[in-house]
């Protein structure tokens, strides 16, 4: 029988409820899973397990805070401590390595060995403590940190043949700006744009999510139904660990992923393009808007990310070490400029595995097809540059 209590609170949260269509309600719950910390199994909390049997973080939030991109901590000994940032592994083609996989998941349940621990280096990042082994004789390392996770509903609207007709359009250009399509095929086999990821190579929201689920948290799904997620044929104590069971179906159902797209879908970036016509003017006079595009058109209206979703070579003081298949290590997504005050006002590094500590430090490590803007950016008479940075600093 009900307490009063609890039926006054039950009257009293009703016509706050009531308002809440399914959609509203699906983002909050979203919003809920996203923060979510998931248990290794088998525990009480069925609903819950799964994670593992190698992991890097409990919980999508761990490393994405707030949905910002957040500066990533060191200890005093120089050991990441904070679980903003990955390592990648692949040869030059994109393969994983045979032993460690695709990433290096520094958690692991009990019984299993993590495979190793981040440490930071004057040039960047490097492994530390590989606990099954030597890496594979062809295999590369790749740093990426994560990114702010805001306004990628409003990318998804883009259009692909909006995104693939600036690519064609690009074949004409004499300032050596390119720029392609990622291309790749969804778990049902159809080609598609990739425009989520440092590489662009993720198609949608919901394969993004997913593969987070798989290299992040070791959580199966509908797109990656094994339950071992990133662990390999010769980690086999990792394959030995209890897996979560869901009678035969994946450990995070459908439901779960498409309330965490609902959620990510909803919220924005900040609106961009300020009072700054002069700094705008200059950022598109000297080339950087070549690659990020002020505005794609999108489903919503016009879509004003600094990006142009595509690949561009940026040459080798960018050079990322591991890659994915198909995608050259020096090639890199445009990265959008939207909410680059926000990152700033963070503390948080720019580029892919945040080296760069600021927008100067940024445009000094553009190369390749982003030579030539570059170059004109230096010649810029001091007070326009200042405009520039200020304009871009505003975003
Ligand atoms: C261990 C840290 C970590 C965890 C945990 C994590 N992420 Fe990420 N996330 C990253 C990194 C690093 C990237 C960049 C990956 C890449 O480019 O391949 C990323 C990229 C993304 C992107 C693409 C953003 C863009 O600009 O294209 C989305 C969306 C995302 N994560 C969602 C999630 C969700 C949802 C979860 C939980 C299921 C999650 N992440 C868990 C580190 C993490
Ligand atoms: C040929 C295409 C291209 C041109 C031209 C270009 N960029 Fe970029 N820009 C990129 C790519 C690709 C990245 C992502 C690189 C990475 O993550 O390592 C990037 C990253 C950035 C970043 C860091 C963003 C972040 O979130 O970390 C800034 C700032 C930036 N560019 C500013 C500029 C400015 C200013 C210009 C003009 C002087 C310019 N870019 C010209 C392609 C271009």
């Amino acid at each position: 029988m009900m307490k009063r209590r609890a039926w006054l609170r039950a009257l009293v949260a009703l016509p706050l409820l009531a308002p809440i269509g399914a959609a509203a309600l699906d983002e909050v719950i979203g919003r809920a899973l996203f923060r979510r910390a998931w248990v290794p199994a088998p525990s009480s909390t069925h609903a819950n397990d799964g994670l593992g049997p190698l992991f890097n973080a409990r919980s999508c939030a761990a490393c994405h805070h707030d949905l910002d991109r957040t500066p990533v901590q060191t200890n005093a000994d120089g050991a990441v401590s904070s679980d903003h940032l990955v390592l990648r592994f692949s040869d030059a083609a994109g393969n994983p390595d045979p032993v460690y996989g695709r990433q290096m998941q520094s958690a692991a349940v009990a019984g299993v060995r993590a495979e190793g621990r981040v440490m930071k280096t004057e040039q960047g990042y490097k492994l530390d403590g590989l606990a099954y082994g030597d890496l594979g004789p062809t295999i590369r390392i790749g740093a990426l940190q994560a990114p702010s996770l805001r306004g990628l509903g409003e990318l998804e609207t883009v259009p692909a043949t909006a995104i693939a007709k600036i690519a064609a359009d690009n074949a004409g250009r004499s300032d050596g700006v390119r720029g392609r399509v990622n291309w790749v095929t969804d778990a049902q086999g159809a080609r598609q744009v990739g425009r989520f990821g440092w590489k662009a190579s993720q198609p949608t929201l919901m394969a993004q999510v997913e593969t987070a689920f798989l290299l992040d948290l070791g959580l199966s799904s509908k797109g990656h139904p094994l339950p071992q997620g990133d662990c390999t044929a010769r980690q086999t104590e990792c394959l030995a660990a209890p897996m979560g069971d869901r009678d035969g179906g994946p450990e995070i159902s459908p439901d779960i992923v498409s309330r965490i797209v609902a959620y990510l879908a909803e919220v924005g970036a900040r609106s961009a393009v300020g009072g700054n016509s002069a700094g705008l003017a200059s950022f598109e006079a000297i080339g950087c808007a070549a690659c990020h595009r002020p505005s794609l058109p999108g489903t919503h209206g016009p879509v004003q990310a600094f990006t142009d979703l595509l690949l561009h070579d940026l040459g080798s003081a960018l050079d990322g070490g591991a890659t994915e298949p198909g995608v050259a290590s020096t090639e890199w997504r445009t990265a959008p400029l939207w909410g680059l005050s926000r990152t700033l006002a963070n503390g948080a590094g720019l580029m892919h595995d945040g080296r760069a500590r600021t927008v100067e430090d940024a445009i000094d490590l553009h190369g390749g097809e982003a030579a030539f803007a570059k170059t004109r950016f230096k010649s810029l008479p001091e007070a326009e540059r200042r405009r520039l940075i200020a304009f871009l600093t505003s975003l």
